[in-house]
């Protein structure tokens, strides 16, 4: 099995998708080793190669059919989409499309295609172009992260070009909302059990297909929406009323504040006193039968007391 990995992230190594993806091909590989089967991997950061936009001049298409006038790193995309059986597209969700770097590289891809119009009934039935080459029994993988809370009603714009170029039912996608917070080690209890399912799903595809179950659990939110949200508004560190940096010691109260559960109100309000040694910081964070708040005058008769400094 010959796999291609195109990791369209401006952030490369670094992206949140990235560890999706990664947990994916595990599973993949977990099962295709249990099967004896050879798992040919090659990986593309976009990030770091030199694709130009595509000038629109069709010269792939009516002067030297099937290859562009620009000569940079697509030539060699190109070799590796035709070499590859399953090409996972891998990038974060920009402006609900894909990063610019990446779009370049998928305009490029027109010498792949013959000019002449054409109707694919699987696709969208409004138009296509005929492939140059064959491309039949190939398969495609689209996983994703974005910001906002949850990917559902996000993806529009993703959907309709791999419905487009893919076909309906050609392409197995991922969509995930809170994506930022893979990046968040306090966070790895939940984000790492999200990677399970990931892999698991994995491991599934290489199998024949992601079981509904796991789709299903694919599409769960990783935090409630209003935990979510009022965690990401402070991960910012910035004062809401201001609109300057604020502490960050006090930003990170906040965020440990955000993360209480009142249904573990235990009868009567609770004040956890964090005391940050090394800026002689105080704050404290009242946790009681509605939610939580934070007191920064210290005026609350404290529970339970931490003395730590902010970088541990
Ligand atoms: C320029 C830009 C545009 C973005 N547009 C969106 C968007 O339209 N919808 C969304 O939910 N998140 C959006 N995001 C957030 C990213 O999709 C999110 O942070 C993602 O997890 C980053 O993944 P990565 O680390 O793999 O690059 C945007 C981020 C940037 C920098």
């Amino acid at each position: 099995m010959k796999l291609l990995v195109i990791n369209g992230s401006p952030r490369g190594n670094r992206s949140n998708t990235y560890k999706l993806t990664k947990a994916f091909l595990s599973g993949m590989k977990e099962n295709a080793d249990a099967a004896g089967e050879a798992f040919e991997l090659v990986e593309i950061q976009v990030n770091q190669l030199k694709i130009h936009p595509c000038l629109g001049c069709f010269s792939c298409w009516n002067q030297t059919p099937g290859n562009c006038c620009i000569h940079d790193d697509m030539e060699e995309v190109i070799q590796k989409l035709l070499w590859a059986d399953i090409t996972i597209w891998s990038f974060p969700l920009y402006y609900f499309t894909v990063p610019g770097g990446l779009k370049n590289l998928i305009d490029r891809q027109l010498p792949m295609q013959l000019p002449f119009m054409t109707e694919n009934e699987k696709q969208t039935g409004n138009g296509s172009h005929p492939p140059r080459y064959d491309m039949t029994g190939k398969k495609t993988v689209v996983i994703s992260t974005c910001g906002f809370y949850t990917a559902e009603g996000n993806y529009d714009g993703i959907y309709s070009l791999f419905d487009h170029t893919c076909g309906r039912d050609g392409y197995t996608t991922i969509f995930c909302g809170q994506g930022e917070l893979f990046r968040i080690p306090d966070l790895s209890q939940r984000t790492d059990q999200y990677l399970g399912i990931v892999r698991k799903a994995g491991m599934e595809y290489f199998s024949g297909r992601i079981l509904p179950e796991t789709v299903a659990e694919l599409s769960q939110l990783l935090y409630p929406r209003e935990t979510f949200e009022a965690w990401a508004d402070l991960s910012w560190g910035i004062d809401r009323q201001s609109g300057e940096k604020e502490s960050d010691a006090l930003t990170f109260t906040r965020q440990m504040a955000v993360l209480y559960r009142k249904e573990s109100y235990p009868g009567r309000d609770q004040v956890l006193e964090m005391y940050y040694t090394d800026i002689d910081e105080c704050y404290q964070i009242v946790m009681g039968k509605e939610g939580s708040r934070v007191v920064t005058d210290g005026s609350m008769t404290a529970t339970t007391r931490i003395e730590t400094p902010l970088s541990v």
